[in-house]
């Protein structure tokens, strides 16, 4: 059982101004559970079988591009059934006379070198020779077919809640956080592990919450501290430690892509100011901002400081820096360093 007390609340999601609005609208299809639903026998639908590929793979040529490419929009089953430049592209219950079928099967579709896997195409397959079914009347404006309910319903999306938390009997787990886990467990009638010696205890906690080990006199002190509190006193040190930020700061670098040097084999130019973005997320994390003015700093800093861009004021030299990595190359950044 985990003794890991999380005090804070991490941010979960990322990014730079404009990848951020495509991970919000990607995110969904990454997760989607294609490969399972295919093998499970039950019908496919358009919206939550097929849409999800034609979405990742198809909508940006053919339905939400300002063209649509070979006269066609993929976006709804009805505007497959009209066709594009050739005609009708599916025919439902027969895939061999689907246009559709024949450019994917061929590898002509999607255009590029980017093709659909073989599990892709059979999902594609099977959705026309089950009826090319919907899974509900599709919308009649096609405004309002931009996310689906599928989509919606993404368990990122959905309001934060306040669950009640596991009763259990015994005396099994220490936190709330615990009683969820050990009500999960119980329930495929499994136990859980025997709770580490202390000198584990202080080993793991301190390397999840910094990254690194603890000092001989650190694992010295928790081993001889008898207190009844002494396990959290720890956890509120480690969670004190500006290494903290650093840790988990990492994480949030990793996925807003945060790099020191422009990449690139022939001329890898450094980002000279690209570090003063990383030690905004480190400062951020330490001082626990909340996700949301963090998001938003990022994605829009410099549109939050009211007035004149004054060098000299600390929050300024903040907003611009954490907008930074979103800016390409850090150029904006690195001008206002400059003057
Ligand atoms: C990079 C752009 C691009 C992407 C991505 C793309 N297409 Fe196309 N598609 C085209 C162009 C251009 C044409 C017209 C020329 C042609 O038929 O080759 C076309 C034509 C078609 C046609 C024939 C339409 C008609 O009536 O003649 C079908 C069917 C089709 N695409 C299906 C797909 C599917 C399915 C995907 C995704 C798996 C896809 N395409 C992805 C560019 C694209």
């Amino acid at each position: 059982m985990s003794h890991f007390q999380p005090h804070r609340h991490y941010p979960m999601f990322i990014c730079r101004r404009m990848l951020f609005l495509a991970l919000l609208v990607t995110l969904p299809l990454v997760t989607s559970p294609l490969v399972v639903r295919a093998a499970d026998g039950t019908p496919l639908t358009f919206e939550t079988d097929v849409r999800p590929i034609l979405k990742a793979q198809c909508f940006h040529c053919h339905g939400e591009g300002d063209e649509r490419r070979g006269g066609l929009d993929t976006r709804l089953v009805r505007l497959l059934r009209a066709g594009g430049d050739s005609g009708t592209v599916i025919v439902p219950g027969n895939p061999d006379d689907s246009l559709l079928w024949q450019r994917i099967e061929a590898d002509e579709m999607p255009k590029g070198t980017k093709k659909l896997s073989a599990d892709q195409k059979a999902i594609i397959r099977r959705w026309i020779e089950g009826g090319a079914l919907t899974a509900r009347p599709e919308p009649e404006n096609i405004a309002e077919a931009r996310f689906s309910q599928e989509e919606l319903a993404h368990w990122a999306w959905q309001p934060v809640q306040q669950p009640d938390v596991p009763q259990l009997d015994g005396n099994t787990h220490r936190t709330p956080i615990d009683a969820f886990i050990v009500a999960r467990l119980r329930e495929h009638g499994f136990g859980h592990s025997p709770e580490a010696e202390r000198h584990t205890l202080i080993r793991r906690v301190t390397f999840a919450v910094t990254g690194l080990p603890p000092s001989p006199a650190e694992v010295d002190g928790f081993l001889h501290d008898d207190s009844s509190d002494a396990y959290d006193r720890l956890v509120d040190r480690l969670l004190e430690s500006p290494q903290s930020g650093v840790r988990w700061g990492r994480h949030w670098l990793d996925v807003a892509g945060y790099a020191e040097t422009n990449g690139g084999p022939a001329d890898d130019t450094e980002r000279a100011h690209a570090w003063r973005y990383r030690d905004y997320v480190i400062h951020a994390f330490n001082a626990n901002r909340p996700v949301d003015e963090f998001l938003v700093e990022q994605l829009a800093g410099d549109e939050l400081i009211d007035g004149e861009i004054d060098s000299a004021n600390p929050r300024h030299r903040e907003l611009l820096t954490a907008t930074g990595n979103a800016v390409k190359h850090f150029q904006a950044v690195e001008f206002r360093w400059s003057c």
